[in-house]
């Protein structure tokens, strides 16, 4: 499943985070790379443990425990501490797919990546290229979105980065270890659960069938859960 979840930082929040990670010390990106990555990949990022990486982070991680949205549709498990990137002048970071497992090296802290995330932090006005584009079984994704927008997208899928050719595209990403691992059950119940959600705004909470329903809900996350 690909999701777009719109606002997930509003513009004061855009613009603390944005001044937090301007004024950090940014490095080459192949830091964070794997072997195959690192070939194709050409930008700039905070490193991880940087002071303006973990303070933007915190941002970033609050707003995403506040998302119904996020919660119902990643269902997280674990979270890998945002990371930030800076593409500019040509920048660009070639199809890849993202590694499995991420560990974080300060705390080794371990996630199995069963969701990518990117939250865009510019406004997409101000630079050409940029495009995150994601291939799957339906075809080839083009996203671009507003500043403080966020897209969800499977990590097992082959995606890139295109030239920026103009300006300067900011971004915050990072992995997402789902209490759900597989993609098709994380959808089937993202799906039942917005219904479950628009029905109980006509018929209320403590309609019989809601009921039944949100049971249903629980008792396939209970089957397909990690906890
Ligand atoms: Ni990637």
């Amino acid at each position: 499943m690909m999701l777009a979840i719109p606002d997930l930082l509003d513009a004061d929040a855009v613009a603390r985070v944005r001044a937090v990670v301007d004024a950090g010390d940014w490095a080459d990106g192949n830091a964070t790379s794997g072997h195959q990555s690192a070939l194709a990949k050409k930008n700039m990022q905070l490193p991880e443990d940087s002071p303006a990486a973990r303070e933007a982070g915190r941002i970033v991680l609050d707003a995403l425990g506040r998302s119904p949205l996020f919660i119902a549709a990643a269902l997280p498990l674990k979270i890998f501490p945002p990371l930030f990137n800076r593409y500019a002048g040509g920048d660009r970071f070639g199809t890849h797919v993202d590694n499995a497992v991420r560990i974080h090296r300060a705390s080794e802290f371990r996630v199995r990546s069963d969701l990518s995330a990117t939250l865009f932090l510019e406004d997409p006005a101000a630079y050409d290229g940029g495009e995150l584009v994601v291939e799957d079984i339906l075809g080839v994704h083009k996203v671009k979105l507003p500043a403080g927008h966020l897209i969800l997208y499977p990590a097992s899928s082959l995606h890139r980065v295109e030239p920026v050719t103009r300006g300067a595209r900011v971004a915050s990403f990072f992995w997402i270890q789902s209490m759900v691992r597989d993609d098709a059950a994380r959808t089937i119940l993202f799906d039942l659960d917005r219904s479950i959600q628009a029905i109980a705004a006509e018929r209320g909470q403590d309609d019989a069938e809601i009921i039944r329903l949100t049971g249903v809900y629980h008792n396939l996350l209970r089957r397909w859960a990690d906890s």
